[in-house]
């Protein structure tokens, strides 16, 4: 009795703790006021000059020697590279069912399990697919790692809010008009965060002997949830109605770090859209401004452990994200910030694109070329690497998805 007494005091003593540090997170969250004055003096690493000094000219020395260098570079020191499993992973796909008249008869939703298993375990997936019913052929999809609804079968739509709407917020019949499809995963479904991270996540079938956490190189959760975003691409890799060279993926806040890690990862995504993605996303880590290393280590498991090395010396690491951008290019990228969300440091945002913008030109692309941040609600899709400040905070805005969709349109409309 007595000793079930203790431990019932000490958890209430941690759950108080636990709510206790949500309710000072929110307030560093919300509490943020843009002041460049804080932003310490720092200088960036040149993505264009090789670990040896020497200076990159071409597209051939960028794709042959500097980007596999500044790749590996981000595998090591900050979210961790995917380990060899002890023995290979399967991985299987289930078409749990499929409704050639979703909304209307407007689409075809299909539902899928994926299942990926060796002889530590299993670990499963759903995806949810929508298709235009109107296009015959191939269609380029929006694939967005989304923080819920794809293990609920579907996010269905909310008809009475908005027509044609998921309850996620994209507004599924905008892209279908366009001859788009939608898709989405759980990021974290197959992915464990916090402190059950380590026990039933997919990094478990990749442990080696005893192991039960990555080591200090080895990937974290933004790793997982970036690997999960690869294994949807598998899937529409089969899909025939889809076309696969035209994948957009997306990501919010979290899973915009792991939607940018992912596409610099796994050239098959055509593109990549990161709202609000902030520390660990596109805002750079030498400003410090916002969420910084320190801060993102309040998640513990969300880089590699070597990361934790540079807090308090930024300017000691050997990338920093306008390079991670940088090997996204030649495919577009579309970085939106929000006016208020300081958190994710919306200036920091904008100049990591700034300063990825000369390896796009290197292959004679568009980016950001002036360090001048563009004015609030300014969007320039026809960059291949866009930028848009708008009003409004952390979050999805009506208005983002319209700049989405016209973002696909010019970049796979041309090719
Ligand atoms: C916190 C965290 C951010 C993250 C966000 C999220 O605010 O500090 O880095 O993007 O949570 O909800 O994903």
């Amino acid at each position: 009795m007595q000793i079930i007494r203790q431990i019932f005091i000490l958890s209430i003593i941690s759950i108080l703790a636990q709510s206790n540090s949500v309710a000072q997170d929110k307030e560093w969250e919300n509490n943020v006021i843009y002041n460049e004055k804080q932003v310490p003096f720092y200088e960036l690493p040149d993505p264009l000059v090789t670990v040896e000094g020497k200076r990159v000219a071409t597209v051939d020395d960028w794709e042959q020697i500097r980007r596999p260098q500044i790749m590996g570079m981000f595998a090591s020191t900050i979210y961790g590279k995917v380990p060899q499993p002890e023995k290979e992973i399967e991985q299987e796909f289930e078409l749990l069912d499929t409704d050639e008249k979703f909304l209307d008869g407007k689409c075809t939703r299909k539902r899928l399990l994926f299942n990926f298993s060796n002889h530590r375990g299993s670990v499963g997936m759903h995806m949810v697919v929508y298709l235009p019913n109107h296009v015959n052929g191939p269609v380029p999809v929006l694939l967005q790692i989304s923080f819920s609804g794809a293990d609920r079968g579907s996010i269905e739509t909310d008809n009475i809010q908005s027509y044609g709407r998921l309850r996620n917020g994209i507004p599924l019949i905008h892209f279908l008009n366009q001859g788009f499809g939608v898709a989405y995963i759980n990021g974290g479904e197959a992915v464990r965060d916090g402190n059950s991270f380590g026990g039933n996540t997919i990094h478990k079938l990749f442990y080696k002997g005893n192991q039960s956490l990555p080591r200090a190189d080895e990937w974290g959760v933004i790793g997982g949830i970036a690997w999960q975003a690869s294994r949807a691409m598998d899937y529409l890799e089969t899909d025939n109605d889809v076309d696969h060279s035209k994948v957009a993926l997306l990501g919010f806040s979290k899973l915009g770090k792991c939607a940018l890690w992912a596409a610099a990862q796994d050239t098959r995504f055509a593109m990549a859209l990161s709202q609000n993605s902030g520390c660990a996303g596109a805002a750079l880590w030498r400003r410090s401004f916002g969420e910084n290393l320190k801060y993102m280590f309040r998640f513990p498991h969300w880089l590699c452990g070597n990361a934790r090395k540079y807090i308090g010396n930024e300017g000691d690491l050997p990338v920093d994200q306008h390079m991670l951008l940088a090997c996204i290019a030649p495919r577009p990228v579309y970085v939106t910030s929000g006016l208020s969300d300081n958190w994710a440091d919306p200036m920091g945002e904008y100049l990591s694109s700034h300063h990825a913008t000369p390896v796009y030109e290197l292959y004679g692309l568009k980016g950001q070329p002036t360090k001048e941040r563009p004015r609030i609600n300014e969007p320039a899709e026809d960059r291949a690497l866009s930028y848009v400040i708008r009003s409004g905070g952390h979050g999805y805005f009506y208005k983002d998805w319209d700049r989405y969709i016209k973002f696909m349109k010019f970049h796979f409309n041309k090719k």
